[in-house]
């Protein structure tokens, strides 16, 4: 292979084949149904259904599916007691990752070709881990799941202790939807690679996870609000992106690798976030995130992508900022589960080649010359 073939990020670089979601014509698919359509007629759950199993589901379908979620939910003691000595100062990120691997020690699911239960099981698991660590972290019990309830609406009950209203219910289970695939992102890719080597579906969600904490992919929701947060009026919004702007700077929750145009995502949760921001009587905020928003897209053509209005509508939400990128995972480990599966099901190992830029023809020399 020739260097004219390196691409650094590997940008416009083909490195597989998927039937799980596309972007076409800047508009994202799962499964050839439109972002917009599920995010407008399903659920998270059904979407979830869609990505892991290949279809939508039928009624019978989706009771089934939310029963087999709800009797994966409660943690194994063990695990909880793993969660309670970790320092409080560490990020959430971390300690799902942890968590994630320490369920994997608990795998009920004993068949190891078994891939779409085990999904199930742990996406179901996920939800509670968070929930866990946010108790923990505020002094308070862990608390057992409460069937019936939707993933979204779960989380929230076994993190906040009550269930949420149905506006935030439902808000929450939109963002879900709207984050759970995305082809081949870098999370996505991370687990895909881990699943190339026959490794196991634990190991690639937790290396899934690794991938997904950094600013530039799902932790971006979290550092756009930690952005927005530190102005009290659009004025002094405006002022700091000029400042930055002038000299820069990244602006997170901005920009995207496919889409150039706009994220479609952050059009359809925009759309919500106003209306919510109005509904609670916060509409400064959106004046604030237009500030920021307008001279991004009018001076630099730099869009929006979906953590931008994700970041403000969980704040707006009343969610604490810790929660906003373990949401995230707590949706897409149905894409990364449905690409592993992919994945096992046509397999090669991914072994990419290097341009190699060091030294040549160096000799050891003896210790006592070092
Ligand atoms: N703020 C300021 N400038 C930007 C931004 C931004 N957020 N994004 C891109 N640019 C500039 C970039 O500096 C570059 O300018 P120049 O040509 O002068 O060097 C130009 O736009 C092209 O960008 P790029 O670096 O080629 O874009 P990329 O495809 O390598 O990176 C990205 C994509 C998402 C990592 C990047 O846009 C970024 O860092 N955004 C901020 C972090 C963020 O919001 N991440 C969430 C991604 S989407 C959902 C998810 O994965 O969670």
């Amino acid at each position: 292979m020739s260097d004219t073939t390196f691409s650094p990020g590997l940008a416009g670089v083909i490195a597989g084949e998927t039937a799980i979601a596309c972007v076409d014509q800047g508009k994202l698919l799962y499964r050839g149904y439109a972002i917009a359509d599920l995010a407008e007629n399903t659920t998270f759950e059904e979407t979830a259904h869609l990505l892991l199993f290949g279809n939508l589901p039928n009624q019978a379908d989706l009771d089934a599916f939310k029963k087999k979620l709800d009797s994966y939910r409660p943690l194994p003691k063990a695990l909880v007691d793993t969660l309670r000595p970790i320092p409080k100062d560490v990020p959430m990120m971390d300690v799902l990752r942890t968590g994630v691997s320490m369920a994997g020690h608990f795998d009920p699911v004993k068949d190891p070709d078994a891939l779409q239960e085990r999904a199930v099981w742990l996406t179901a698991q996920i939800g509670g881990i968070i929930a866990a660590r946010f108790r923990l972290l505020n002094d308070q019990e862990p608390i057992e799941p409460k069937a019936g309830l939707s993933h979204a609406a779960q989380v929230l009950y076994q993190a906040q202790g009550e269930e949420p209203d149905e506006l935030s219910a439902k808000l929450l289970d939109l963002t879900l939807i709207l984050y759970a695939e995305h082809d081949f992102n870098a999370s996505t890719f991370t687990a895909r690679v881990i699943c190339s080597t026959m490794s196991d579906m634990v190991s690639a969600i937790v290396g899934g996870i690794g991938a997904l904490k950094g600013p530039l992919h799902g932790g971006a929701n979290e550092a756009a609000m930690e952005m927005l947060e530190q102005f009290k009026t659009a004025d002094e919004a405006k002022a700091w992106i000029a400042d930055a702007l002038a000299n820069k700077g990244k602006i997170m929750g901005f920009g995207h690798r496919v889409y150039k145009n706009g994220d479609h995502r952050a059009t359809i949760l925009e759309r919500e976030l106003r209306k919510l921001a109005k509904q609670k009587g916060q509409e400064q905020w959106m004046d604030i995130y237009d500030a920021i928003k307008d001279p991004m897209v009018n001076d630099k053509k730099i869009y929006p992508n979906v953590d931008y209005p994700c970041g403000l509508t969980y704040y707006i939400l009343g969610l604490p900022l810790d929660l906003y990128t373990p949401l995230f995972v707590a949706s897409r480990v149905t894409g990364w589960a449905a690409h592993f599966i992919e994945q096992a099901g046509d397999n090669r190992i991914y072994r990419p080649l290097s341009i190699y830029t060091g030294a040549k023809d160096t000799l050891v020399p003896a210790i006592e010359n070092r």
